[in-house]
């Protein structure tokens, strides 16, 4: 470890600030505002174009990992055919849609074989997807683990197993915010050269969700205050949430008039 990384700030709290640009209207160029201007300046630099027919994998990789970001991570709770129970953290993960309750995560494959996660969930079809905050960060990560088939990560992580109540994979207790899902479809990824498997997708459908109540708000949503969720960013770095602003989502109906203006303005 890095001696003049400073130590986490336990103190630091989430807060909700103005947007960056409260000032803007429609049709403002990027350029007309004291952020934006600043921004762009950072392309006299030139742009880097990067063909991904050629570009050394492991080149495109860490390039994709650092610039899809965050992420948010799944932290996956499975169990084997034969028993063996497996935890692991995955980044490639987001929600497809709300009605069906459905998450995505992507497992790419392990140097022999599929990993036990993706492995476990087509074998058993089920799975928790665990929220990590910030308290047991390490204790998650550390289940990245490489371990051989059939060494379970939980006890090297300490976390503790909670009975799901719809699945046979345990959630994580610790975890504020859980969901125990049935697999709802796979997709497997091939090399369109080689024909050779890389990934799964892997879409779940949320049965049931478990919530710590002190972490919602009084609208029943999640706080993220008090979620303290971490997010995944490039090589092996972690985000922290922050600060957060809010922004109106405009309604046609509401700033036609005001829209149409803006744009005459401009033509
Ligand atoms: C924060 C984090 C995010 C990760 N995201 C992914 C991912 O999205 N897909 C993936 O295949 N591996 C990902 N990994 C690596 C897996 O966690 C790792 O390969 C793990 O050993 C897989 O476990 P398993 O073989 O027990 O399923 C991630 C690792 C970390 C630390």
């Amino acid at each position: 470890m890095a001696a003049d990384i400073p130590p986490f700030n336990s103190s630091f709290e989430y807060r909700s600030t103005l947007s960056p640009n409260p000032q803007w209207t429609y049709g403002t160029k990027v350029a007309d505002t004291p952020v934006g201007k600043a921004w762009l300046e950072g392309e006299k630099d030139g742009w880097k174009v990067v063909d991904t027919a050629t570009e050394d994998k492991l080149k495109l990789y860490q390039l994709m990992i650092s610039g899809i970001v965050p992420r948010p991570i799944a932290f996956v709770s499975t169990v084997s055919e034969s028993g063996v129970e497996n935890l692991a953290p995955f980044s490639w993960f987001n929600m497809v849609s709300h009605y069906p309750p459905l998450v995505s995560i992507s497992c790419s494959d392990g140097p022999q074989r599929l990993k036990d996660t993706a492995g476990n969930i087509k074998a058993t079809k089920a799975f928790t997807v665990n929220i990590i905050s910030e308290p047991f960060v390490e204790a998650a990560n550390v289940t990245s683990v490489d371990a051989p088939e059939g060494v379970s990560e939980w006890p090297i992580s300490g976390l503790t197993k909670e009975k799901s109540i719809h699945v046979k994979p345990p959630r994580v207790k610790e975890s504020a915010f859980s969901m125990e899902c049935e697999l709802f479809q796979t997709i497997d990824v091939a090399d369109p050269e080689s024909g050779a498997h890389t990934t799964t997708l892997i879409l779940g459908h949320v049965k049931y969700i478990h919530v710590r109540k002190d972490i919602l708000n009084e609208r029943g949503n999640v706080d993220p205050a008090k979620l303290k969720p971490v997010g995944r960013m490039g090589d092996i770095s972690y985000s922290r949430v922050g600060e957060g602003f809010r922004i109106a989502r405009p309604v046609w109906a509401n700033e036609q008039e005001t829209i149409k203006k803006a744009i005459e303005r401009e033509e």
